[in-house]
């Protein structure tokens, strides 16, 4: 019997905000939507603020809740990653990076990922380059070539609403459809 989700992928979108509602979580949504605009996949959205209080005790793997553990698992094994995080002090969330010291140092080598990041101006847009993109290269990631920033004007709300976002989430995400994997081609 031939298997009609075989071509179906997994999109793990993660929001490093410690708040809800919040516009990095709308905006990660709004990104993983345009990408299934290409290829058929399920969407998982891990939110820091949900899995944080219990992530934040943990100083190792093996301290961490069966359920967080699982949250490792959806990341490690996702075909794309949408990495998500309002800028904190400049930088992304401590959460955010707490979550990926738990991440298997290997299990992320070549996974498509996109940078995403909110900020309240364009101050801190390279946050993009200069923080997120070296801890995925870390990771050995296949990191999308232009990642999407986005700040307070480009909401209403927590609600992506400006044409210029818009315009730059389907610049980026059809950017990295081409380099995507030939496996994602249905
Ligand atoms: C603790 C804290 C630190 C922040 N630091 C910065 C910052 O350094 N630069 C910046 O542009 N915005 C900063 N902001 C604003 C948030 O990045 C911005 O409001 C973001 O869009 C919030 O996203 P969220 O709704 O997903 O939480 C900070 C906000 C908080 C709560």
């Amino acid at each position: 019997m031939e298997n009609l989700t075989a071509s179906r992928k997994q999109i793990v979108a993660i929001s490093g905000s410690a708040t809800a509602p919040s516009k990095t979580t709308e905006l990660v949504k709004a990104i993983a939507h345009r990408y299934m605009t290409h290829f058929d996949a399920d969407l998982t959205l891990i939110e820091i603020n949900k899995i944080g209080p219990a992530m934040s005790g943990a100083l190792t793997r093996a301290d961490l809740s069966p359920e967080n553990v699982h949250v490792l698992e959806q990341i490690e094994n996702a075909d794309l990653l949408i990495v998500g995080s309002p800028v904190y002090r400049g930088s992304y969330t401590g959460l955010f990076k707490h979550l990926f010291d738990f991440v298997d140092q290997f299990a992320l080598v070549e996974k498509p990922v996109m940078l995403v990041a909110s900020g309240g101006s364009e101050r801190h847009s390279l946050i993009i380059d200069h923080q997120m993109r070296p801890l995925f290269a870390f990771f050995q990631c296949n990191i999308a070539p232009l990642g999407i920033y986005a700040s307070e004007a480009d909401f209403q709300g927590s609600v992506v609403s400006s044409e210029a976002l818009l315009d730059r989430i389907e610049l980026a995400v059809d950017l990295s459809v081409r380099a995507l994997p030939k496996s994602f081609s249905s």
